[in-house]
């Protein structure tokens, strides 16, 4: 049998204080999971508030409908990526919406479950296939990219995704490895990654980031952030308001980013005399800085350490 897909929704309180859900708005859940925050957001737009919820992952759509079933047809789960959101929107026939929460990367179920391959167990790493992908529609596995990616681009991967000391020797290692045997199972990763003996004395185990990097690269995560993130802009309506929980400084670095350049409108380099970019005040700061979860959160849900939520609010298009 399925085990029961528990995720403990992370920064709850704060996300609906930001987003501020109210009865009869229409909300996206963009990384709807297995319905946490959805539920919540669920209960303050009722009556008769509606909420479309997406996830690339067919089991968390299927324990967000179990999850969400007490709402009925206020809800609609989608399975497709925010980086669509919206042609999806466009699909169902909403043009603007109140609200829209990105809950970046992967759910604890997701990472549990030794058959996906986000995550290393010694016990199970023979037979863990190297997969990584969050849904059927992803492309091409990790064990497909290990076996096609250039050094470049490895060496790049665990740099920007990971920050891990020895990201080139570790790159090397790799290629020199497949030349001999395609890498299939987490034992073969993790052989390499022993074998290189890259990012000794840091506070992660360096496996972890390993994993973590080509999880990202899989998934294309940062390249669906930067997508999903202006689809989200466009998609609210003057007054609706976005919240983003990122887990990792790549993720929440370009948050910060897209949403300060939002807030700016023009972003032409220094001193150019006249706006040539065109660009428009899209949105408001709602958090000057990234807000973290408290000690008490943090011993009840380990995961919620690394979070940073950011979010903003949408102004209206200058004429
Ligand atoms: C941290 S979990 C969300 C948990 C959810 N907030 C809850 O309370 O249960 C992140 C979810 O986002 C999904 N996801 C990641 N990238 C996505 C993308 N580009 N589009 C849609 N879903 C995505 C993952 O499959 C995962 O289920």
């Amino acid at each position: 049998m399925a085990s029961p897909f528990t995720h403990l929704p992370v920064l709850l309180d704060e996300c609906l204080a930001l987003l501020t859900p109210q009865p009869g708005d229409t909300v996206v859940d963009g990384t709807v999971g297995g319905g946490g925050h959805a539920a919540e957001i669920l209960e303050r737009t009722a009556p008769d508030g509606r909420l479309v919820g997406l996830d690339l992952d067919p089991q968390a759509i299927a324990a967000a409908g179990r999850r969400l079933s007490d709402f009925g047809d206020r809800v609609q789960l989608v399975r497709g990526s925010f980086r669509g959101l919206r042609g999806i929107l466009d699909e169902l026939g909403i043009e603007a919406v109140d609200g829209i929460l990105l809950d970046l990367g992967v759910s604890s179920p997701q990472l549990d479950d030794p058959a996906r391959g986000f995550r290393f167990a010694e016990e199970t790493a023979e037979e863990t296939s190297l997969d990584m992908r969050m849904g059927p529609e992803v492309g091409d596995t990790a064990a497909v990219l290990l076996q096609e990616a250039s050094i470049e681009e490895l060496t790049r991967w665990f740099r920007e995704y990971a920050d891990l000391p020895g990201a080139h020797r570790l790159a090397r290692a790799i290629v020199a490895t497949r030349e001999r045997a395609a890498l299939e199972t987490s034992a073969d990763l993790l052989a390499v990654i022993r074998e290189a003996g890259v990012g000794r004395g840091r506070r992660h185990n360096p496996a972890t980031l390993v994993f973590q990097a080509i999880r990202i690269a899989v998934n294309d995560e940062l390249g669906a952030l930067r997508e999903g993130l202006e689809a989200a802009i466009e998609c609210l309506r003057p007054g609706g308001r976005l919240a983003v929980i990122a887990y990792h400084s790549a993720e929440d670095r370009i948050v910060k980013h897209t949403l300060r350049d939002a807030v700016r409108g023009c972003v032409c380099p220094p001193r150019t005399p006249v706006c040539i970019c065109g660009g428009q005040v899209r949105l408001r700061l709602l958090t000057r800085r990234p807000v973290r979860a408290g000690e008490d959160e943090i011993r009840r849900n380990p995961r919620a350490r690394s979070a940073r939520l950011r979010a903003a609010q949408r102004v209206a298009n200058a004429a």
